[in-house]
């Protein structure tokens, strides 16, 4: 037997590949394997003999089997360590830079509202693309029956049959925050929320997915005044001129009241844009004081809070700004004109950094 364990343990050793340390198992250990032949022959010994060959046959079993199984580990060892060496990386040489993708506009002019109402003390909120109705219509006082609800083109998610709760839409704007943002930090309160607001509308000027910035700020004694200044101050700091003229137009939402659409008073002389000069006006967003309705759906007491919201179209003052033609083709994904509209990825806009180039 130590004949036999001898020349296994060799065979083992020597065995360089899975291949071959399985024909040494089936040699061994197999059917007709000499420790199987060698098994069978302890039924014909004598009880005496029996005692002492089988507990050595089975411990020969024993030994040639775990040298099997650590040969085959210390292959796959070999293995894995030949593939580390010849697939070896320094991945602290220096990165080639292939300048390919750029900062997308609607994002660089996403980090420049945020700057500039961070300026003024405002912290940006979130909340999910996927909405309940409850936040994107009902707490926003726009009741199931309201034409508000068909006018906005809403996108729905489907239920399963005989669920017969109310569908989740994908937001329509980013007023939800506003409702979001108050009942988790309750007033006083001044947040920007801006993101990605969905509506079943495409053409020219219309894509199913655009972005906004919603504005909250709510306090005892906040007024229209308080609206409009913080409105000019972003609008000249925005278009980096000194001066602007805003038109505020009564309007109506239902979540303000009172309500106001605001237009920049711009030219579009030679075909250019300038802002803050000429005889046109440009319209740029909602706004109004927050319906007190609002405020209680939030769980604010109206009797004590009062504030302004505001909703801007970040992709409309994105084309403004950078003198971007066409709104679809924001989305195309085209490289060509990323790299003709976009912004270096180190060129993080601030206030003190300028915001643009
Ligand atoms: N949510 C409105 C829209 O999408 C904009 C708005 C926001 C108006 C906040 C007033 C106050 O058109």
């Amino acid at each position: 037997m130590d004949d036999i364990k001898a020349r296994y343990l060799a065979l083992i050793a020597a065995a360089a590949d899975e291949a071959a340390i399985e024909e040494v198992r089936i040699a061994a250990m197999g059917k007709q394997g000499e420790v199987a032949l060698r098994m069978r022959e302890l039924g014909r010994m004598s009880p005496e003999e029996r005692q002492t060959a089988g507990p050595a046959l089975n411990a020969l079993k024993d030994e040639i089997t775990s040298a099997l199984a650590a040969r085959k580990a210390a292959l796959g060892d070999a293995a894995l360590e030949e593939r580390l060496r010849a697939e070896w990386l320094d991945v602290t040489l220096p990165g080639r830079p292939r300048r390919q993708g750029t900062i997308h506009p609607i994002s660089q002019v996403t980090e420049e509202v945020t700057a500039i109402f961070a300026d003024m003390g405002f912290r940006v909120a979130e909340g999910p693309q996927v909405e309940s109705d409850w936040f994107n219509f009902d707490a926003l006082n726009i009741p199931g029956h309201h034409p508000a609800r068909a006018e906005m083109d809403t996108f729905y998610t489907h239920r399963a049959p005989g669920d017969n709760r109310p569908p989740h839409v994908l937001r329509t704007h980013t007023s939800p925050v506003q409702i979001r943002a108050l009942q988790a930090q309750g007033a006083p309160i001044r947040v920007i929320a801006p993101g990605r607001v969905y509506r079943a509308d495409y053409d020219q000027t219309h894509t199913p997915m655009f972005h906004q910035v919603e504005g909250l700020a709510i306090d005892r004694d906040i007024s229209m005044a308080n609206l409009k200044w913080c409105l000019e101050e972003f609008v000249k700091a925005y278009f980096e001129v000194d001066h602007v003229d805003l038109r505020f137009r009564a309007s109506h939402f239902p979540f303000t009241e009172p309500s106001a659409e605001v237009d920049i008073r711009c030219s579009w002389e030679g075909g250019t844009l300038k802002v803050g000069e000429g005889d046109d006006w440009l319209e740029v967003l909602g706004s109004g004081m927050v319906h007190p309705k609002v405020l209680q759906a939030a769980g604010v007491d109206p009797a004590q809070w009062q504030g302004f919201a505001f909703g801007l179209g970040i992709d409309r003052i994105a084309m403004l700004k950078y003198g971007i033609p066409d709104l679809r083709a924001f989305f195309d994904s085209d490289l060509r004109w990323l790299r003709h509209y976009g912004f270096a990825s180190l060129d993080v806009p601030t206030l003190h950094g300028g915001l643009s180039r």
